[in-house]
């Protein structure tokens, strides 16, 4: 798809030269060009710059006067593909019920795989399309999905099935990620090192001879699984060449950041409960740490320490963690306005963290996250706005326009 966009009142996010991510202080600058131009050719960033050096074309012409075009949000964690819901739990919470008490009654995420267990293949990816296209609306270009719903062979299988084909029929960048560890099913309850143990013996292989997952995930968490559990999982996924990407710190910090640094974990994600040798530890490393802002806003546990971890000099990524029970909503847009509001990052920090950032804790670092040459035309394009800031300090109106994916126009619904 060729397209050129003219007029641009700001063009958000534009690395001439590509990097890595941003971390500590170089969070807060997001360079930008002011009255631009942005030309796509086959689906890719082939120009842009001063709207003064626009090069004549005959391509379509979008003008963009008195509206701003940044990358598509890269939402680096989430788990989109379920089955049914849990408003229920919702309601119990209001009522007094913790997220832990309920999971210990038989909801939370083994009531999730329940459901997802009787629920055919095709059923499944009919329900998980409809938040795909959800969040493509909502200016999400590119995604992680986990399966960690099914807890046996065959329905762990489906999900990641299912990731695969949304993945084919989608102009969205998918990464798929195994998180068979994500609660022990109830038939393993007094054998977790079996439950492990056939996750890494019986699945795995499969994974790898149908190439249904990038990465490997856990949940190390007092009562699900331990960091000697984490250390084996990401051995495990080492040998298949799965990264990790951990479920770490939600409720409680039990060294599972300093196991996800030591087996060169991509992210670690939720931070909710942050020592300060847990800061400490991801100093200078590869690890991306990721807050999922939308989670303690729905269970109201305390907020990722953003403003320590990055004047401490680490990067940060921002992502929804969508899914049944802690975060029913893939909204990034709110996800930002949440950071700025709730974790005190500017906006220059939250916009870094949505995109460039969260690319890279996807492996997407070279493809999306950026205004740069060569990187896919995911875009969005806002409505007329007086600055950048109005974005997350809108928090909650609809700021976008038109989301473009591979230079694109999206229109489903
Ligand atoms: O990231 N923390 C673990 N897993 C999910 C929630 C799972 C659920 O409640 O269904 C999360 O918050
Ligand atoms: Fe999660």
């Amino acid at each position: 798809m060729n397209v050129l966009f003219i007029n641009i009142k700001e063009l958000i996010q534009v690395r001439e030269k590509n990097i890595d991510f941003v971390s500590g202080k170089e969070m807060n600058t997001l360079p930008t060009i002011k009255n631009a131009f942005l030309l796509v050719e086959n689906g890719l960033i082939s120009d842009f710059g001063d709207m003064k050096d626009c090069p004549k074309s005959t391509y379509k012409t979008v003008d963009a006067t008195g509206k701003m075009i940044l990358p598509s949000w890269c939402d680096s964690h989430t788990h989109i593909v379920y089955a049914g819901n849990r408003e229920n739990e919702f309601v119990d919470r209001i009522k007094g019920l913790s997220y832990k008490e309920i999971a210990e009654k038989g909801g939370g995420i083994l009531n999730s795989a329940k459901k997802l267990q009787v629920t055919s293949e095709n059923e499944l990816y009919n329900q998980s399309k409809k938040r795909l296209e959800e969040i493509i609306h909502l200016g999400t270009g590119a995604v992680e999905i986990k399966s960690g719903y099914g807890l046996t062979k065959d329905s762990e299988l489906k999900m990641l099935r299912v990731i695969k084909k949304l993945k084919e029929n989608y102009p969205i960048e998918i990464k798929a990620t195994f998180l068979g560890a994500h609660a022990v099913p109830n038939q393993y309850k007094n054998n977790k090192s079996d439950y492990l143990q056939m996750l890494i013996d019986d699945i795995l292989p499969v994974i790898k001879e149908e190439n249904l997952a990038d990465f490997i995930d856990i949940f190390c968490e007092t009562g699900y699984f331990t960091i000697e559990d984490t250390e084996k999982i990401l051995k495990a996924g080492k040998e298949y060449n799965l990264k990790g990407k951990i479920h770490v710190n939600q409720f409680t910090a039990i060294n599972g950041v300093q196991v996800g640094i030591k087996h060169n974990a991509l992210s670690v994600d939720h931070l909710e409960e942050m020592r300060t040798e847990d800061i400490a530890a991801l100093k200078n490393t590869k690890t991306m740490p990721v807050a999922l802002p939308s989670c303690s806003y729905f269970l109201s546990i305390p907020y990722t320490p953003a403003r320590k971890m990055i004047n401490a000099g680490l990067p940060l990524a921002l992502a929804t963690d969508y899914n049944p029970g802690s975060t029913p909503s893939g909204n990034m847009n709110f996800v930002v306005s949440t950071a700025c509001i709730k974790m005190k990052m500017t906006p220059e920090e939250a916009i870094n963290a949505a995109t460039i950032n969260g690319a890279y804790a996807m492996n997407l670092k070279n493809k999306t996250g950026s205004i740069t040459k060569g990187k896919l035309a995911n875009l969005i394009l806002t409505k007329e706005i007086s600055s950048y800031n109005f974005i997350p300090y809108s928090f909650g109106n609809p700021i976008i326009e038109t989301v473009f994916l591979k230079g694109e126009e999206i229109k489903y619904i």
